[in-house]
């Protein structure tokens, strides 16, 4: 604490942004570890090759061509299954360290389970671990980025306990098997997307719309399913491994709409509990478990539907102990802010959910730039502050590394857009760990390449590359952004 006091001290009277020659008087530390992030199912393609066996996304996809709005799948994507070298050598042009890339589980273990391992999809990821490596790149590796084996979500996915034990099991394997490469891990990657979307709002696969149940279940068997892995690679692993291993969490800001108003201060704050509090409180704050303040609001609203048991499920005081402190690293997933103010839905709304739970009426302020993805409003001060959030409420004890970042567009070369987007938030970070002492120790962009964007298939983009998706070798061009953050690599500030 009087580290960070002394630092306010030293840096308060610079508020100059920009220096001379155009940037930025901040700097980012030279151990600050800058990456470009991807995920297997949004890349890889090669979706039945090799033994791999088909995730939730492949068999839904399938069966309901017209889930995404432009009619497309995961069956191609950018084909980096076999073009990782090439991406590599994208990586590397950026001059960034690390790459945080996720492994498809059914691609391992085709039937999700470790009955039977896939050697074909095993040597995959060991070539292109070896390739990063040789190439001087960190690799950081996510176990779960929602591409759960379709044979596990015929079990009801995670929704079912067992799914924690099956977790467990996938994690062990790929421990075995990589943790001698691999020394940067995160467990699951987007805890409250994941759940939301694919368990609640509907327009995720598994596209399960519980009422409000099948979000809560999810998020406690994800907290559960984190936190055993944690402990496995701890015991097991870390001794001879010597990694580190942490959780992704992400969050849109909430901002007051207007700050003078109390309902809206309070919707403001019950916002970010509710959405990123529910995991980040039983991981990292000291008592551990749900927060107060979310587990009193699901139960009252439960209540009121007329149900005396609560919705919300309930961990064991075992389970509060087995789940704290659990990850070395605060994983943030941020892209965008709201303005929260009080709902107007009824309390007695007869369809449950995590935003009739919530009872925040999200708006965005017109005045912030949506260049691509509706829900992705430009407001750079909003990470910032959500880091400061975070060191308010979860304290210092753990970096925050910033595991994604980035916006969306309809596509193009010239990306002025994202230029702009990635100067401002990155300057915003300086000045979270500059001028506010917080304690971040990576970004990483997202993302490399255009890519397979879930239910907004390839209709927007959200690359430093452009991928030609008509072409059949999925030709790979440097956007004006890749230009940018190569520049950001190299001077280590930014260049207005
Ligand atoms: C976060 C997710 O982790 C990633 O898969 C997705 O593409 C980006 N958000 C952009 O929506």
């Amino acid at each position: 604490i009087i580290a960070c006091f002394s630092l306010l001290f030293i840096t308060k009277g610079v508020n100059t942004i920009v220096s001379k020659n155009g940037l930025s008087n901040y700097s980012f530390p030279d151990k600050f570890m800058f990456g470009v992030a991807t995920a297997a199912f949004q890349i890889e393609g090669a979706w039945n090759e090799d033994g791999k066996g088909e995730s939730m996304w492949d068999t839904y996809l399938h069966k309901h061509p017209n889930f995404t709005v432009d009619h497309t799948n995961g069956d191609l994507a950018a084909d980096s299954y076999h073009k990782y070298k090439q991406d590599i050598i994208m990586i590397k042009s950026l001059g960034v360290k690390y790459y945080r890339m996720s492994m498809s589980w059914p691609r391992i273990l085709p039937n999700g389970t470790d009955h039977y391992i896939n050697k074909a999809g095993v040597r995959h990821y060991r070539k292109v671990l070896l390739e990063l490596i040789e190439a001087k790149i960190t690799p950081v590796v996510t176990l779960y980025h929602w591409d759960l084996p379709t044979a596990l979500m015929d079990l009801g996915g995670w929704t079912n306990p067992k799914m924690v034990d099956y977790f467990e099991d996938y994690a062990r394997v790929v421990f075995s098997l990589f943790g001698d490469i691999v020394k940067i891990w995160t467990s699951i990657n987007e805890l409250h997307v994941h759940c939301y979307n694919g368990y609640d709002l509907n327009n995720f696969v598994p596209a399960m719309k519980s009422h409000g149940v099948g979000f809560y279940l999810c998020s406690h068997y994800m907290l559960l399913g984190h936190a055993r892995v944690y402990h496995l690679y701890d015991k097991e692993f870390r001794p001879k491994q010597k990694g580190k291993i942490g959780v992704t969490l992400d969050a849109f800001y909430a901002e007051p709409k207007d700050s003078n108003n109390k309902e809206d201060v309070d919707a403001a704050e019950r916002y970010l509990q509710m959405h990123l509090g529910l995991y980040a409180h039983p991981i990292y704050s000291k008592e551990g478990d749900y927060p107060a303040l979310v587990r009193e609001r699901i139960d009252t609203m439960s209540k009121i539907q007329g149900y005396p048991r609560s919705r919300l499920p309930v961990f064991t005081p075992e389970e509060v102990e087995m789940i704290r402190g659990t990850s070395d690293f605060f994983g943030l997933n941020h892209y965008t802010t709201i303005l929260a103010s009080p709902s107007s839905m009824e309390p007695g709304w007869s369809v449950p959910s995590l935003d009739h739970d919530t009872g925040v009426k999200s708006d965005q302020d017109p005045k912030w730039p949506i260049p691509g993805a509706d829900w992705l409003a430009v407001y750079p001060p909003g990470l910032r502050k959500l880091v400061n959030w975070i060191t308010r409420n979860y304290g210092t004890r753990v970096p925050i590394i910033v595991t994604e970042n980035g916006v969306s567009d309809f596509g193009g070369l010239n990306d002025y857009v994202r230029v702009s987007y990635y100067n401002k938030y990155l300057y915003q970070l300086l000045l979270a760990m500059h001028e506010d002492g917080c304690r971040v120790d990576g970004y990483f962009a997202w993302t490399l390449m255009d890519d397979f964007e879930w239910s907004d298939g390839y209709s927007i983009k959200f690359g430093l590359f452009h991928v030609d998706f008509n072409s059949t070798e999925k030709k790979r061009t440097p956007k004006l952004s890749a230009l940018n953050y190569r520049e950001i690599m190299r001077t280590r500030r930014i260049n207005f």
